[in-house]
């Protein structure tokens, strides 16, 4: 049997995807993993409050309080190591994952992004700035992709991905909404696919 994954989840906004991802472990749809801890940028984030209310430890940390990307760092990897984290999901970090971080979890870090990587990724192409660009270039298809975090942005290797039309009549917001759901299937879905050894 694998090492169990014992999930650090680290999220900037709202959520969603951690709660699609709780759903699943809730429906024992991903055995061999559980969330330990969720991490926050963001003191208001709504992923802090969904953790609290399901009794995972949630934990405010940034840069910005720490004073300097050292003591950020050093402070993450304690908390890290504390909560015996073997595996990290971002699920709409919008900082930048420390250097040593990246190191220490080699192969260990994934990132669900709201395009079909590697089109319409890199630095400026987040939110709706992504699907704003799909509609501007006018390509047909988009989707979700869930790939392992490396040094560079939106660049490690490929783990999942799912495709949606794009329609004549879809604006960034509609098309948002439509891969939302699709990013909600396929984080679930790699995560256990990991946990598993397939991916
Ligand atoms: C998602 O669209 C994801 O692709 C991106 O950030 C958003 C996070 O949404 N990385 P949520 O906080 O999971 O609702």
């Amino acid at each position: 049997m694998r090492d169990p994954l014992r999930i650090a989840v680290l999220g900037s906004g709202r959520g969603s995807n951690f709660h699609a991802i709780l759903s699943a472990m809730h429906e024992g749809r991903i055995p061999n993993a559980d969330v330990r801890l969720v991490i926050s940028n963001n003191s208001k984030a709504g992923i802090l409050e969904l953790a609290s209310a399901n009794g995972i430890p949630a934990e405010h940390l940034s840069e910005k309080q720490c004073g300097s990307e050292e003591a950020f760092v050093a402070r993450l990897l304690t908390l890290l190591q504390r909560h015996e984290i073997n595996f990290i999901v971002l699920a709409g970090y919008m900082k930048r994952v420390p250097r040593r971080v990246i190191e220490q979890f080699r192969h260990r870090i994934i990132n669900i992004h709201p395009a079909l990587l590697p089109k319409f990724g890199g630095p400026g192409m987040y939110g709706t700035h992504v699907h704003e660009a799909v509609i501007r270039y006018g390509d047909r298809v988009s989707g979700a992709t869930v790939h392992l975090v490396d040094e560079a942005y939106d660049h490690g290797a490929i783990v999942l991905q799912k495709s949606v039309a794009v329609e004549p009549h879809d604006t960034a917001e509609s098309l948002a909404a439509k891969v939302l759901k699709i990013e909600h299937e396929i984080y679930p879905e790699a995560i256990r696919m990991i946990a598993e050894g397939r991916a």
